[in-house]
Parts: C-alpha cells; structure tokens; sequence
C-alpha cells in the first residue's frame, strides 16, 4: 500500500479523493499497488465527509511520518505551497501539484531539489488541466526539436472570446455569464489580464527548451481591450481573436514568447477552439503540428492528471522521471518590441472612413485596410506587415498627434 498525503480540500484537492474513491479498482491495478490518502489537509472542518477521520490541520505530522511517500499539493498559490513542496523534497517526499504559480515560479528550483534527493516533481495538471501536454512535450515528442508552441490556454477568456465572436456579446457580459456558470472567479484578473495563461506559456517554454522562463520576463496582454468592433474587423479579415500564449526558439538562440489577443486565420487549427476548451499547438521538426485539445480546468479533468501522476510517482518509487530544466539564463527572452511581426490597428478620426484611413496611410505606407460590414463612421481598420513593436507604437503616437483615436492595435498570428 502506498500512503500519500493530499494537501488542500479545495476544488482539485476533493476532485482527486473522488477521483481515487471512484477509480479504486483500476488505479490499484495500474499503480500495481493500492494508494491509500493517509492525510488530507485543510483548516477547514469537513465532518460529514466519509474520510473526515483523515483531515489534519497541521503540516508537521506529514512532514514527520515516514510512510508517506507522496504529497499531492493542491492549496494553489505560492505560499506556502512551495515551503511546503520544498519541505517535502527534502524530507524524502516526492511533489505532485497542479498549482502553475508554484511550477511557473519555483520550477527550475523544485526540479534541482527533486533530482539531488533523487525524488519526483510532477505537475502534468498544471498547464492543461486535463489535457495531457507535460508527458507528450518531453516524452513522446522528445525526439523531436519543438521549434515551436502556441495555445489557447485559459477556458474563462476563451469562453468570453467566444461569446463575443458567436453571439456579439459585449466584453463585460460575457465576463458576469462566465461568473454565473461558474467559468471565471469572483476575481477574473488573473484571467482577463493574461497571467494566468502567461504562467501556462512559461512552463511549456521552460519544458521545451530546457531552460526557465519567469512570467515577468514575458510580454503579456489580456483581453479587456478587445470590443465587438474588434471582433468585427477580425471576422472581416478572415478569422476571429483568440487569446494567445506563443513561444518559439529564434535562429538567435534566444525565444520569443509573449501572450496577447491575436487574429487568427480561419484555417488556424486553433480558430475553432471555442468555449471554456483549451488548444496547444506543438510544432516539432519531425513532426510537424501536432494539436491537443480539451478541459483545461474543472474538477474531474484536472484531478485526472494529478491522479495519474501519483500513479507514475508510485511506479516510480526507486526511479527518477525525465523532468529537468536549467534555471534561467540572462538576455534568454529576446524583448518583445524588437521583434518585426505583422498586427492590426484600429483608429477613429472625424467621420469618414476612408479619410480616415488615408491619415494612418501617410505613416504607415503599403498598409492594407480592412473593410467590414456596419463600419462606423470616421472608423477604419488596418493590417502593418513587418513592423517592430517598437517602430509601430512610435508611429501610432505620430498619428495621434494629428488627431487620430488610436482604439487598438492587435497582433496577427504567424500559425
Ligand atoms: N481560470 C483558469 C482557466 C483555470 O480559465 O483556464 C485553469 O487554469
């Protein structure tokens, strides 16, 4: 019998006591032995629950006992989940979590610490809920050079992406239908501004390429910008505006990665991605594109993974798994701004359109417009092909200054 410890009786921790509860039979089966939870902990009284007996408020008594081999971290957060993680690293206790703020921050750290005590850290839930991408990047595709990943990586933006493409819908009601359905949190900004799916992209790039990308080193956009008439001009040009979390290795040697609202060409394998699903893209050299998709959040799907991981940890006792990546090297992540990509502008001078757009044309030169039905006046859309960051906010700030409204500049994805 193996003894694990469960910490934290939140929506991933009570998943995964049902999850083993109700897979008992073929989790025995393929653990090869039975996992029996020991202790679960919470500070929180849960006395109707069948396994109330094995609810401890105090960290400590997992720490001391020895027979517990695993502890599966589900509190989220970074304290005190990563004292917590570290504590049992070393103290002969491998990690399992799904909490990304801890593996996005702490991964290279965990990892170092998990390898020198010859223990196991694994997080497949942490970046696709349910949909296996951890194992697949650097098991099945491990042949391969990942040149590069792009992703819908967060269900709640997407979700209101959705609403607004589908059914017109503004920003902010989508957001509370999201709430009411119980797809975004009381706070969304974690989601709506982008950290969320840029903690996601930072672990799949530290994963890929070896080497740790901290979120704050990423150029990151959220989606609270993004009006219907956005949305209209993206659907005018040939695709919709997905939520986006982008890294690819540069001939450089450096990556470029950054999350942001992108337009996305309709034959995009991740245009259809609609809902609270997710998508991931990985671009492999032998490969090609290889997609996965599905619940990145929720109960049972998340509590999926951190289960099968305790399964592998359990496989595994006496062997350490294939997961390792350096910590961060300087001037790794080449900035954002200094990157030539091709993007979307959005402007509003006076009440014709097409003078409108001949004023954004003196600056910006070969630039095509984009015409969409029910344009309002003295509205005009655009595509700059080829155009730094940089290069393109000094000319923005040109065009306002003869008077033009700058309403938004998007980027156009390169998948
Ligand atoms: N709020 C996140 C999402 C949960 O919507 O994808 C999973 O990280």
């Amino acid at each position: 019998m193996a003894d694990i410890a469960v910490l934290g009786h939140g929506v991933v921790g009570s998943g995964v006591l049902e999850v083993l509860r109700t897979h008992v039979d073929s989790i025995t089966r393929r653990a090869k032995e039975e996992i029996h939870v020991k202790y679960i902990l919470d500070l929180r009284e849960f006395p109707d629950l069948p396994y109330a007996n094995s609810f401890t408020k105090d960290f400590n008594v997992i720490l001391k006992d020895a027979d517990v081999k695993i502890v599966v971290e589900c509190m989220g957060g970074l304290e005190p989940a990563f004292t917590f993680a570290k504590q049992c690293l070393s103290n002969g206790k491998s990690v399992v979590t799904s909490n990304k703020e801890l593996v996005a921050a702490k991964g290279a750290e965990l990892l170092a610490l998990a390898q020198r005590n010859n223990l196991n850290f694994l997080f497949e839930a942490s970046v696709g809920g349910g949909i296996p991408i951890i194992r697949p990047i650097s098991q099945c595709l491990a042949a391969n050079e990942v040149g590069e990943i792009a992703g819908i990586l967060n269900g709640t933006t997407n979700f209101i992406l959705t609403k607004m493409i589908r059914e017109q819908m503004g920003f902010e009601e989508a957001l509370k239908m999201a709430q009411e359905l119980g797809y975004a949190e009381r706070d969304p900004s974690a989601d709506v501004e982008g950290a969320d799916a840029c903690r996601k992209i930072c672990i799949l790039a530290s994963l890929a390429f070896g080497t740790h990308v901290y979120p704050e080193n990423v150029h990151t956009e959220g989606i609270t910008k993004i009006t219907l008439g956005d949305v209209a001009y993206a659907g005018a040009w040939g695709g919709v505006i997905k939520l986006i979390g982008q890294v690819s290795m540069l001939e450089s040697g450096k990556i470029a990665i950054l999350v942001a609202p992108m337009f996305i060409h309709r034959d995009s394998q991740l245009a259809n991605v609609d809902d609270v699903f997710n998508g991931i893209l990985v671009r492999g050299d032998a490969t090609g594109d290889v997609v996965f998709y599905g619940k990145g959040a929720g109960k049972l799907p998340t509590a999926s993974a951190v289960v099968a991981d305790v399964i592998d940890c359990v496989k595994h006792f006496k062997a350490r798994k294939y997961l390792f990546w350096e910590d961060a090297k300087p001037d790794y992540v080449e900035p954002f701004e200094k990157i030539p990509g091709d993007f979307f502008v959005h402007i509003q001078s006076g009440e014709n359109s097409a003078e409108a757009f001949a004023q954004a044309e003196e600056l910006f030169p070969g630039a095509s417009r984009i015409i969409r039905k029910e344009e309002v006046p003295g509205e005009a859309g655009f595509c700059v092909n080829g155009i730094t960051p940089e290069a393109l906010e000094e000319r923005l700030r040109s065009l306002e200054q003869k008077g033009v409204a700058l309403l938004n500049r998007i980027k156009i994805s390169d998948f």
